[in-house]
This record gives C-alpha cells, structure tokens and sequence, in this order.
C-alpha cells in the first residue's frame, strides 16, 4: 500500500506542476497567475475539490502520445466562496497553452452538468490559445458541446467568464454565451479572427490590445462586462459579483440583516438643478437611495447615457438601470437599450427586483441611429421589461418625455409601484417643441410671434411639465420627497417580496433581436 500511495501522491505532484516549472515561470514573467493560483485565490481556503487531475489526452497524431500532462490544460471541481458552492473550471495556459483538446473540453462539460444538476454558480476562467490544433475537429466538437451547455444552463444558474489571457477563435463564444464577462487588462484579448487574419483579409493593421484588448471591449463593442486591473482584481470582482446573485433560477440572492430606522437622506433634495437643461450625476441619487457603498456597476465605460448595476437596497440584492443625464442628455439609443435589454433579462431570470431611476428626454434622433436599427433595439428594452415579473419600482426624478416614458418601466408595461419627484416632467415632448407644433398657426400669425411661442411653451408646460397629470390618472402611484425615495423604496419592494406572475404557457416569446 505504501507504494501504491506514493506512486498516486508522484502523480499528483506532476499534476500540480502543469506543464512544469519553466512554463510556470513565463505564466509569471507575463504578470499572470497559474490555474491553480487562481482557483485557490477564488474560492475559500481549503474550500478546492479537484476533479479530473489525473485526465490525459487521447491523441497520437503528431508525436503527442509523447507529449502528456496530467489535467490536460484544465483544473476543474468545485469549491465555495463565502459559504456558497460553486463549480469552476481554470484553464492551464502552461499544458499545450491552455488549447482545447476532446478531454479538456469534457472536463469542462462534466463540471458543468454537475452545476446545472446541483443549482450553483459556473465560473470559468479562460486562458487558452483556443482549439488543440494537433487535434482537429475533435477540438471543434468539444468547443460546440461546451457552448450546447452554456445555452442549456442559460437562465438556470449564474454563468461566469474571466478572460485571463488569451481567447482566440470560436473559444469566445462561450464566454459570450454566459452571463457576465470580465476582462483583465494588458493581458486578455478577445477575438473572432487576431490581427494576422485581419491583415490578410481587409489590409487592416491592427494590435491584439486594439483589436479585442479589455478597454476595446469595455467601451467600444460591450463585450466585456467589466475590467480588473491584474488577475487578483478580477477574482475579488467575481466573489463580489456573486454576492449579488443567487444559486439559481429557483432561489433568491443572499438578504443580509438589516433593520428599517427612519432614515431621511436630504442630500437627495439638491442634486435636481433648477435649470431643466442642465446635466447632473445619476450616480449621486444611486448613491443616496442605496446602502452604502454597495453599487456595482456593469458596463460602466459602455454606453454610457445609461447605468445598470446591482446594489443593495435595505439588505436585499436589486438591479438598478437608470438614465444617465451626464452623458447625451441620458436619451435612448441602440446600445444603451442593448445595454439595459440584456441587464433586465438577467435581473429577471434570477428573481432580482428592478429598480429604475428615469430622467430621459427620448430617443436619439437622427440617420445614424435609424439605420443602425434605433427601432428594434429600442423594442428590446421594451420586450425585456414587459416581460419581466420580478417586483419593479420606478421613480422618475425629472424628464420622462415620449415613447421612453413608456419603456422605462412605466406602469402600462407592468411597473409594480411608479413613484415620481415633484421635479419630474411627464410629457409627449418638451414644452418648447410641442408649443411649436401644436400652436404653430397661433405663433405664425401673432404680431409678435417669438412673444407668443414663450406664451405657448409656458402653457404647455404648466400642464404637461410635472408629475400631477400622470398621478391624477394613476400612472404614479404617489409623488414624493426625495429626501424620503430611500425608505419609500425600501418598504416597497419588501411589500412586493412575494409578488407572483402567471403567464400564458409558450415555448418561448419572440424578443425582436
Ligand atoms: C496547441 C498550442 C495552441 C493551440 C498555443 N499552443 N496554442 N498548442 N494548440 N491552439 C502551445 C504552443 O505550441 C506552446 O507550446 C505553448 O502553447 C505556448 O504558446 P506560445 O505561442 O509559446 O505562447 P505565446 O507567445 O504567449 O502566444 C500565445 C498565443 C499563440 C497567441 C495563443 O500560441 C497562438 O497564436 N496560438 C494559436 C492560436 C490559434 O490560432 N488557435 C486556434 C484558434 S481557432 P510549448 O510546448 O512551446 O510550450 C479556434 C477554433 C475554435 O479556436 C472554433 C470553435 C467553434
């Protein structure tokens, strides 16, 4: 038996290695850490049971029968962070450079059907020079039952992708496929075809970091959820990611202790300026609705006329999606409704209540956005949020004009409770445009017409410009202080905690893509 023991315990120490010391070495040079260094920085300590350390390949072409490395470029198992199970697997960019070969693929497959079958988290972390080229389509077939798995466990568990190095070639779109994308930065780069390819089809040239580094992704295609700045900083922004989200589909995220004193944040009450045109921070009334310091931003550096992002609002885990009037004027256009569509979904398959914070003027207006298909995107938020039957609140701190009053979570798609501030504007268009409109034969024939438009414009902002016509009607269940949003919110959403909605039995709905 000792010798039994010991030969188990060589090959483990072989398996640990990966693809030996040297390999280890360059992984460290690259300011990168191994698979295994991030797995145990990730989850608890002690917490890592491996699964397949002793897994090899199976392919004899090209001398690789020669060629083994207990793991196959993989570590995967389980483990928890903070208490809480999840599955993980790291890919061993020292083992053949971390490339996907059959066995490698079916570790993977393995720890993920075990993750749907339990109802935890699945966390990757990629690092791979895509498909194992010595291995052909049997690499290919591995990247497609890996992707087959992602859509199978899409909205049942939470999905997590690192991007920790390299991630070439098909090997992207199972990160595309999962929840959330993060990104390391200098030292991750995703993309479809690299540079080389690139130059030989459209005579472009172009660097890894410009083509799919993590600032490209982060604010030119959104990609990329989020950016860390070294692989410690990615793993501690998935542990907090995590605490936001539950298990699965069927559970609700964690509720920390919290109890309700009356808490008035006046702060809230300056933060409107009087000047209806001028821009302020949607991230200072975020701040004073939540709990402290608990805003966590996705797509921050993305479209960024909106914000989305979890916070937690009295203990409990919410989505927050609002307009952001520091950047366009906070209007609607294709990528933050893209932006937004997707968060909504998400919040909604996990059983996270919305919150939404509106100041919208509308839609962007122009050739751009129309031909770039302003119409089907905008209908994507919309779909999303009628769709949606977690709690939804609404408060509408000033502007909420057109066809965005509808989609931002307005109380005919759905809303649950609709508050607004006495700054808010709820109107067809702003005051001087509708005036235009509306009294232009009035304003042509006036003796002083320019005198007449500002009579006009003053009218219908009477009318129109504020929260009452739409109170007077129910559209707002209540008009409030803002000083009081916080704990208005917070009793609402407890009241709403055991909302449930039946819908009619399909297959699936058709959201416009
Ligand atoms: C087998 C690979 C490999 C691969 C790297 N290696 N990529 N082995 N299959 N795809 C091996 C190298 O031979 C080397 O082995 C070790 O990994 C490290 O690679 P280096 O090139 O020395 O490292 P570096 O200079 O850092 O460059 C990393 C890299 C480069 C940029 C990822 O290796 C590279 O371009 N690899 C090929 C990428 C690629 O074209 N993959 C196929 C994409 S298509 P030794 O023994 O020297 O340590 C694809 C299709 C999927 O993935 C489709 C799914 C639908």
């Amino acid at each position: 038996m000792d010798s039994k023991i010991k030969d188990l315990n060589e090959k483990l120490a072989q398996a640990y290695l990966g693809g030996g010391q040297n390999r280890i070495d360059k992984q460290h040079e690259k300011k990168k850490l191994t698979a295994r260094e991030r797995v145990n920085y990730l989850l608890d300590e002690g917490s890592f049971e491996e699964i397949g350390a002793l897994v090899t390949h199976r392919t004899k072409d090209f001398g690789m029968e020669k060629q083994q490395f207990y793991g196959d470029g993989v570590v995967t198992g389980y483990g928890t962070i903070n208490g809480r199970l999840v599955y993980v697997f790291a890919q061993d960019f020292t083992v053949f450079g971390g490339s996907l070969s059959e066995t490698h693929a079916e570790k993977i497959c393995k720890v993920m059907d075990l993750a749907v079958k339990v109802g935890a988290p699945i966390i990757g972390l990629n690092d791979s020079g895509g498909a194992r080229i010595q291995e052909g389509v049997r690499s290919l077939g591995g990247y497609a039952d890996i992707f087959y798995k992602n859509v199978q466990a899409s909205g049942v568990i939470p999905q997590i992708s690192a991007i920790m190095g390299p991630c070439a070639g098909g090997a992207v779109y199972s990160p595309a496929m999962t929840d959330f994308t993060l990104m390391v930065e200098d030292t991750s780069y995703m993309f479809v075809t690299g540079p080389n390819v690139v130059k030989t089809v459209t005579n472009e040239t172009v660097t890894s970091e410009e083509l799919g580094g993590a600032s490209t992704h982060s604010t030119k295609s959104g990609v990329t959820h989020k950016t860390s700045a070294n692989d410690i900083a990615c793993l501690e922004d998935i542990k907090k990611l995590l605490s936001y989200l539950p298990q699965n589909n069927t559970t609700s995220p964690p509720l920390l202790p919290f109890e309700l004193k009356e808490e008035l944040r006046d702060a809230l009450s300056h933060i409107i300026p009087d000047n209806a045109n001028k821009p302020y921070d949607m991230h200072l009334v975020i701040s004073g609705i939540i709990d402290a310091d608990s805003f966590y931003e996705i797509h921050k550096d993305y479209a960024e006329n909106i914000i989305v992002g979890f916070a937690r609002l009295g203990g409990r885990s919410i989505g927050i999606v609002a307009n952001q009037p520091q950047f366009l004027a906070g209007v609607l256009d294709v990528n933050s409704s893209k932006k937004a569509a997707r968060f909504v979904r998400f919040c909604d398959a996990f059983n996270i209540p919305l919150l939404v914070l509106e100041d919208v003027p509308g839609f962007l207006p122009g050739t751009d956005q129309e031909w770039n298909g302003i119409i089907v995107h905008g209908a994507k938020l919309l779909y999303a949020f009628s769709e949606a039957t977690v709690p939804r609140v609404t408060v509408i701190t000033r502007k909420a004009y057109g066809g965005a009053y509808d989609v931002m979570n307005s109380k005919h798609i759905g809303a649950d409770m609709n508050f607004a501030w006495p700054s808010a504007e709820i109107a067809v268009m702003g005051a001087k445009g509708a005036a235009e409109i509306i009294f232009k034969n009035e304003i042509k024939s006036a003796d002083n017409p320019e005198q007449k438009w500002k009579e006009k414009e003053a009218e219908y902002a009477e009318l129109f410009a504020n929260p009452y016509s739409a109170s007077e009607r129910g559209f707002i269940d209540e008009v409030i202080l803002p000083k009081d949003t916080r704990r208005k919110l917070i009793k609402a959403f407890s009241m709403l905690e055991n909302k449930e909605v039946d819908r009619p039995k399909r297959k699936h709905g058709n959201i416009p893509l």
